[in-house]
């Protein structure tokens, strides 16, 4: 098979990242018979150096163009500050969230059995949970307000709003993906303040009823907090609104022992859907050959999972980092002190030697 891949490099080391991820992708074709085709497509704090606007006219149509986009990391210090909201990076991601209609973020948080023991928390039954994060709706995209009011002087608002539709349809790849798992299921709200999240338990206990073979359970998010910390190996698969799971798949990251080592994969129904080191563009590190390739290489076999239904060859890819980390090879941000590591490149050709 042919498969046409949009790669957004981005900012910081999001080339480098990229580029070892792209050197995988090749491997793999060329051992299963599959041909790559990329585009670069630009967007980020480079394409505000480049056209003016973190995300240029057209960005959309070349990623619908192809079958999947890898995405590096987009973002610095850079661009921070720009009041222009065309000027800020962030913009970009939530236009292509929404222009490409990605409505569920999976953000897993696995232990990699080579990594363990450096591991602070207790897991003894390991840690192996995803979260399913609503990525299109929510404070994320409600309307935005500062006004003057009479009594209390300036103010501001975000408005959350979530329609049944749209929490039904995050439900239902929550559920389906804990089928394929452990089938456990916890959903996570503030039902006990929000409006918002009594409608989305609502219609989670709905679906719970049809999905009657999956354990589920309703957490509050203050509680899913603390939980992810105390005994992170109780949760399968974590469903939540957009801001929530913004909050605790960074909270969940962290429990594995290296945010380098995550993947991460925003789907939608229909268009091409978009994988990404979870990880963001590392400035300070940027262009050194310092930075961890493998949440990237990680996510590449997310897309061949989830995107191109190679499950076979994304299990190569996993293996290959595995075999890599159990021979003790380290990047910097992994390696303990006193262990030598070794570079970006270094990295990605080992990860290679091993497919
Ligand atoms: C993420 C990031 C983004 C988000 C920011 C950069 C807009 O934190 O992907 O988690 O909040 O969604
Ligand atoms: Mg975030």
């Amino acid at each position: 098979m042919n498969y046409k891949i949009a790669l957004i490099k981005g900012d910081g080391i999001g080339p480098e990242v990229v580029g070892e991820a792209v050197k995988v992708m090749d491997a793999i074709g060329e051992r299963f018979g599959h041909t790559f085709e990329y585009t670069d497509v630009l967007m980020g704090g480079c394409a505000v150096d480049a056209v003016g606007k973190s995300y240029p006219d057209g960005t959309a149509e070349k990623c619908k163009a192809c079958d999947a986009v890898l995405l590096g990391a987009v973002g610095g210090p850079k661009w921070g500050h720009s009041t222009n909201p065309d000027r800020r990076p962030e913009t970009a991601l939530l236009s292509i969230r929404k222009d490409l209609e990605l409505y569920a973020n999976l953000r897993p948080a696995a232990l990699r059995p080579a990594l363990a023991e450096s591991c602070p928390l207790k897991n003894d039954e390991g840690i192996d949970l995803i979260i399913v994060r609503e990525l299109t709706g929510g404070i994320y995209f409600g309307k935005r307000e500062r006004y003057t009011t009479e009594d209390r002087g300036e103010e501001a608002a975000d408005r959350m709003a979530y329609s049944e539709k749209e929490i039904e349809r995050i439900g239902r790849r929550a559920f389906e993906l804990a089928r394929l798992r452990r089938k456990k299921l916890a959903s996570v709200d503030k039902a006990n303040v929000l409006e918002t999240s009594r409608l989305w338990r609502q219609v989670m206990h709905r679906l719970a009823e049809e999905y009657s073979d999956v354990q589920y359970e309703d957490v509050l998010v203050d509680n899913a907090a603390m939980q992810l910390v105390r005994d992170p190996g109780q949760f399968d698969v974590v469903v939540t609104e957009n801001m929530f799971g913004d909050i605790l798949s960074d909270e969940a990251s962290m429990i594995t022992g290296s945010i380098g080592l995550l993947p991460s994969a925003s789907i939608g129904d229909a268009s091409p859907g978009l994988y990404e080191p979870i990880h963001g563009s590392a400035p300070d590190i940027a262009g050194q050959d310092k930075a961890n390739p493998i949440a990237t290489i990680l996510s590449v076999a997310m897309m061949f999972r989830y995107s191109f239904d190679l499950p076979a060859e994304a299990e190569a890819v996993e293996r290959a980092v595995d075999a890599v980390l159990n021979e003790g090879w380290r990047t910097a941000d992994i390696a303990k002190s006193g262990e030598t590591s070794v570079g970006t490149v270094k990295m990605g050709e080992l990860i290679r030697g091993k497919l």
